[in-house]
């Protein structure tokens, strides 16, 4: 009899265990493939935000780090926000002690995708939810939602730019072109590069590009680290090795630090400036489309995505349901929910239009 009782306690005991659980995972969704972020019990207003960024060396970066802090602030959070100047374990730090700080979101953009993941997993498992902030957050089901720019959009408006100012500017093909891409570790780089060559690629295999150094593919065209200096050094063997005795008409650049590079290396190797592509409409590059210098950048400007992302931190700060995806990406383990915005590409022929109600680039156009 009391072996009886003593069973059928612990049946009791193990049901009701399961059922607490239950209710306790009910806050997000750890399924493998789910595609929407459950609402969950939400977390106290007021709360620590953790935003880690991966360097300053990009304008876009520095208007995140200021616009977090004012914006997160201003919604009545407290705001931690760092940049880990291009280095993995400085961010796996950074990232630990938010939590430790009692961060209830992070906003994280990776220095490299793929190498946050047992960081993130710790932060999950102390209830902590995770925003991929532009950059997607690879091999780790430790992230509720990614905010950004559609990515292989942005590298097609960069390929089709390159066409169409090849085609303004240089006369009549076949075009000589040299192709660069971003850091290899972030997750936006090869899909930049492969949106560009979705457009470049037929007109490659065409004939009316010709890459004059044979070097097509991302690993060969990547840029460690995002580093404009390693870019310009590229340049210049690029235009040694090939071009002392050819034109080069175009050049594919994944960001504006990039194409100023490689400007400038075309510059002072004596060529006419070949037509180039950007990323990020920095100041210092909108002033080079109105000089002529740079034909074309892509516009996907800090404070929409700052915007967007508050948005999804007040929903779990509310216990409330994220809006439906606008996509999802495999990062390698899980379907991962993204909010995308769109990129709109800038030329000499919008520049002016597209910024006219941008104080920050009032003093350009005046
Ligand atoms: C961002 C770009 C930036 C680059 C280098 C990318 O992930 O999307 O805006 O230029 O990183 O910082």
């Amino acid at each position: 009899m009391k072996r009886k009782v003593s069973l059928f306690l612990s049946i009791i005991m193990v049901l009701v265990m399961v059922m607490s659980l239950t209710a306790c995972g009910g806050g997000r969704s750890d399924d493998e493939g789910s595609a929407t972020a459950e609402a969950g019990a939400g977390f106290e207003a007021g709360a620590t935000v953790g935003v880690s960024l991966p360097w300053l060396g990009t304008q876009n970066w520095k208007e995140a780090e200021d616009q977090f802090k004012t914006e997160l602030e201003a919604a009545g959070f407290k705001a931690i926000v760092q940049e880990a100047d291009q280095k993995v374990p400085t961010q796996q730090q950074q990232i630990e002690s938010m939590v430790q700080n009692g961060a209830k979101v992070l906003v994280v953009a990776p220095v490299d995708g793929s190498q946050l993941g047992s960081v993130l997993e710790d932060a999950k498992a102390a209830g902590v939810y995770v925003i991929g902030y532009d950059r997607l957050l690879e091999n780790t089901d430790a992230v509720d939602a990614v905010v950004q720019f559609g990515s292989i959009q942005t590298g097609e408006l960069q390929g089709q730019a390159l066409l169409d100012g090849l085609a303004a500017e240089k006369g009549d093909g076949p075009y000589n072109i040299e192709l660069f891409g971003g850091g290899p570790a972030d997750p936006n780089a090869p899909n930049f590069f492969k949106g560009a060559m979705n457009v470049l690629q037929p007109k490659i295999d065409d004939g009316t590009l010709v890459v004059v150094s044979g070097q097509t593919e991302f690993t060969e065209a990547a840029t460690l680290d995002w580093d404009n200096g390693k870019a310009q050094t590229r340049m210049d063997s690029l235009l040694a090795g090939n071009y002392s005795d050819k034109k080069i008409d175009g050049v594919l650049s994944p960001n504006d630090g990039i194409a100023r590079a490689i400007i400038t290396a075309c510059e002072q190797a004596g060529q006419e400036i070949p037509v180039v592509s950007g990323l990020d409409a920095e100041d210092e590059s909108v002033q080079w489309i109105v000089d002529g210098k740079q034909y074309s950048t892509v516009n996907k400007p800090t404070n929409e995505l700052v915007a967007k992302t508050l948005k999804i931190i007040k929903l779990l700060q509310e216990g409330k349901d994220l809006p439906t995806p606008t996509a999802t990406a495999d990062n390698g383990k899980i379907e991962v929910p993204l909010y995308e915005l769109t990129p709109q590409i800038v030329t000499k022929a919008n520049v002016e239009e597209v910024f006219a109600n941008d104080p920050a680039k009032a003093a350009i156009f005046k």
